[in-house]
């Protein structure tokens, strides 16, 4: 475990010294769209099951509803679901892109519900950590996906250098956790790997406490996190919300429809809008968008060639 921790934090070191380097040409012709970049918003926990798809899908409904355009980009590699969240099989997934067979722009799917999706690659153990020179090649595809407002990324959970690049390359990096001490404390692992090279990602990091009793339990959960991350890690992280234990969730999950759509009015469903109108209030500075990504990605690489 330390073992990993310090081969990421090596992985981050190089990415913050990548970053300071001078922008490659190729990325810059990225920039010319600066007026309407898409914001990119990761969703990522510590540990698995806590609700990282099921806030990734109904946040991207509930931008939709306020007229974003939308895209989900299922990223977690190793147990790609957002599709059968939405029961659906689209022909290519990410898969395909990686193996180079398809753009990301051919395999995005238009669901029924106003939101576009990019199907993960469910199964493939063997790309769940991509070589170095392939997610490359994959975060360039993510670029002809500029014509959206917002892209959201569902990752793995945990840490992993597909996971850290993702949040890299993000403007807002949602952190999501339950009230079980296990999940709070794989939450604080990684947003402990992430402060150590904060500085250099200039995004605003984001508490959601998912499955909560209530408003009191989890503002005292993100308490906790948000005092032992100043006190310890000196880095800020903004409690973004909650969302109720909701009988509604499951419910909707067995019917492979998001929360939003089978009870909109639900308590899980009132909480998600919350969030989402919390998060267009504070769009995060300035969005870095693919310019931003591009350039960590070709800086990094040109350090490292
Ligand atoms: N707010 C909630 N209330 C009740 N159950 C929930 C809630 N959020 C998630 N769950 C349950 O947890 C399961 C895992 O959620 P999911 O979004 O797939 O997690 P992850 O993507 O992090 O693995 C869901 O299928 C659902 O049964
Ligand atoms: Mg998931």
């Amino acid at each position: 475990m330390e073992d990993q921790a310090e081969k990421l934090r090596e992985i981050m070191r190089r990415k913050k010294e990548g970053a300071a380097s001078s922008r490659p040409a190729s990325a810059a012709k990225t920039n010319v769209k600066a007026a309407d970049k898409p914001r990119i918003i990761t969703v990522t926990s510590g540990k698995g099951g806590v609700g990282k798809t099921n806030l990734s899908v109904n946040m991207a409904l509930a931008f939709a509803r306020i007229g974003k355009k939308v895209i989900v980009m299922d990223a977690d590699l190793g147990l790609a679901n957002v599709n059968v969240m939405l029961n659906m099989i689209p022909k290519y997934n990410l898969y395909h892109v990686i193996k180079k067979q398809k753009t990301v722009r051919e395999i995005l799917v238009e669901t029924e519900y106003g939101i576009s999706i990019v199907a993960g690659a469910s199964g493939f153990s063997q790309i769940a950590n991509l070589g170095e020179e392939d997610r490359k090649d994959f975060i360039r595809e993510l670029d002809t996906l500029s014509n959206a407002d917002i892209i959201i990324i569902d990752t793995s959970a945990g840490v992993s250098s597909n996971v850290l690049d993702f949040i890299a390359a993000a403007d807002d990096a949602v952190i999501i956790t339950t009230p079980e001490p296990t999940a709070i404390t794989d939450a604080y692992g990684i947003i402990k790997i992430i402060a150590t090279e904060y500085d250099s990602l200039n995004m605003g990091l984001k508490l959601v406490v998912n499955r909560a009793k209530g408003a009191a339990e989890a503002k005292s959960v993100a308490d906790r996190m948000i005092n032992i991350s100043g006190q310890f890690l000196n880095l800020k992280v903004d409690y973004l919300g909650f969302i109720y234990d909701d009988i509604s969730v499951p419910h909707a999950v067995l019917r492979q429809k998001p929360f939003m759509v089978v009870d909109p009015k639900c308590k899980a469903s009132i909480c998600v809008q919350h969030i989402v109108e919390r998060m267009d209030r504070n769009k995060t500075g300035e969005s870095h968008g693919f310019g931003a990504m591009l350039r960590r990605f070709f800086g990094r690489s040109t350090e490292t060639v």
